[in-house]
């Protein structure tokens, strides 16, 4: 393997894949992506040129796609409209890039025989109740609730349908709440932190109790590499780092990180068919492929993430506006 094609590199995760994989390998790195509002080809300015490419371009581009994946060893997917609110709000670019996008990459990548992994999201396993003993496997139930969760899952579907109907290549990986620099400030982590260096509250939606279950990106970059160099064709990986904790609590320790009030937020409207809890059991990828988190300690990976944001004020000062009039709209 000596080409990797990424798309959706210039959004949060794929651009911190990008900068991993320069880091711990010599391959070579195309990025397609659409640069929408969640794309920044600043946070790919580091990048060394000459083991790098960018293409501007839709995955749903058929012929683009088909010549992109053509020339490459294997492909790396992370593109996706990814924003819960956003598909809530307007869910059409979220069947076209989503499902259409994924479907026009494996079309592609079984034409030409490409290796292929999918990046997916632990929410389309649905939520759990805040007491279950249980957390998500490889073998639970889909259950998306979300138009995000959705077309996150259809993708997941026609991965696993090419690896059987037509021998795709393929491995997908399914991981929790990712967060770390240049993550756009609509999320709730970087909002958050944007807003207190801002001098505005944090917003927590509902009552603050719903559970995520964090992982410092670096953790998912490595996991993915891992499953593309010795992952079983055909497998799925769940990809966790044990950080379940309450929205609430994660504000508490931003706002204590910060020298402010614990109790110094504000409880807004709750997001419609809001899901409670997500919960991850990585037992699989740690005991079949040798990984494990390396960011375990996750009050220190929010510090360096608050640090990040207070040293990049140009990098998401540009988002800041828009996002919070759009929250405004919706009662954020
Ligand atoms: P993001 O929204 O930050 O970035 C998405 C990128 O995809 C952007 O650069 C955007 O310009 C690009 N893009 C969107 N539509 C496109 C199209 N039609 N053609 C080409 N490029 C397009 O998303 P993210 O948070 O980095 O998530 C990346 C992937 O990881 C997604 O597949 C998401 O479902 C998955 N995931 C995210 C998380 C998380 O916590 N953020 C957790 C698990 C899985
Ligand atoms: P988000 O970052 O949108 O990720 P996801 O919906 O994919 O889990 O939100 C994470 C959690 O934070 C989720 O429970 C919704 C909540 N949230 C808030 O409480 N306030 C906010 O301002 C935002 C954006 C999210």
């Amino acid at each position: 393997m000596q080409r990797i094609l990424v798309t959706g590199g210039a959004g949060f995760i794929g651009c911190n894949f990008v900068h991993f994989i320069m880091e711990h390998t010599p391959l070579h790195v195309t990025v397609l992506d659409k640069l929408t509002y969640a794309g920044n080809l600043q946070s790919l300015s580091e990048v060394p040129s000459a083991r790098f490419d960018f293409v501007k371009g839709d995955i749903c581009d058929g012929p683009l796609v088909e010549a992109l994946v053509s020339r490459a060893d294997a492909v790396v997917h992370f593109a996706a409209e990814s924003h819960n609110d956003n598909s809530l709000a307007e869910p059409r670019p979220f069947v076209d890039t989503n499902l259409v996008g994924t479907f026009t990459l494996i079309e592609a990548a079984r034409k030409s025989g490409t290796r292929f992994h999918h990046v997916s999201t632990d929410e389309v396993y649905g939520d759990l109740e805040l007491d279950d003993p249980r957390r998500f496997t490889e073998e639970s139930v889909y259950r998306p609730t979300s138009p995000y969760s959705a077309t996150k899952a259809g993708s997941d579907m026609l991965v696993r349908a090419w690896v059987r109907s037509f021998g795709l290549q393929a491995t997908i990986s399914n991981c929790s709440n990712n967060y770390g620099r240049f993550q756009h400030v609509e999320k709730f982590i970087p909002r958050q932190i944007t807003n207190i260096l801002d001098g505005a509250r944090p917003r927590l939606y509902g009552s603050g109790s719903n559970v995520r279950d964090w992982i410092h990106v670096e953790d998912h970059s490595s996991a993915v590499l891992t499953i593309l160099e010795r992952g079983d064709i055909g497998e799925t990986y769940l990809i966790g780092a044990d950080g379940e904790r309450s929205n609430r609590e994660v504000v508490e320790m931003l706002l204590a990180l910060t020298g402010h009030s614990p109790d110094a937020y504000d409880l807004v409207t709750d997001r419609p068919g809001h899901d409670l809890r997500y919960a991850i059991d990585s037992s699989k990828i740690r005991a079949e492929l040798g990984w494990a988190p390396q960011y375990s300690d996750f009050e220190a990976g929010l510090r360096s993430t608050v640090e990040w944001y207070r040293g990049n004020e140009h990098w998401w000062r540009p988002q800041k506006k828009a996002t919070e009039s759009k929250y405004a709209g919706q009662g954020h």
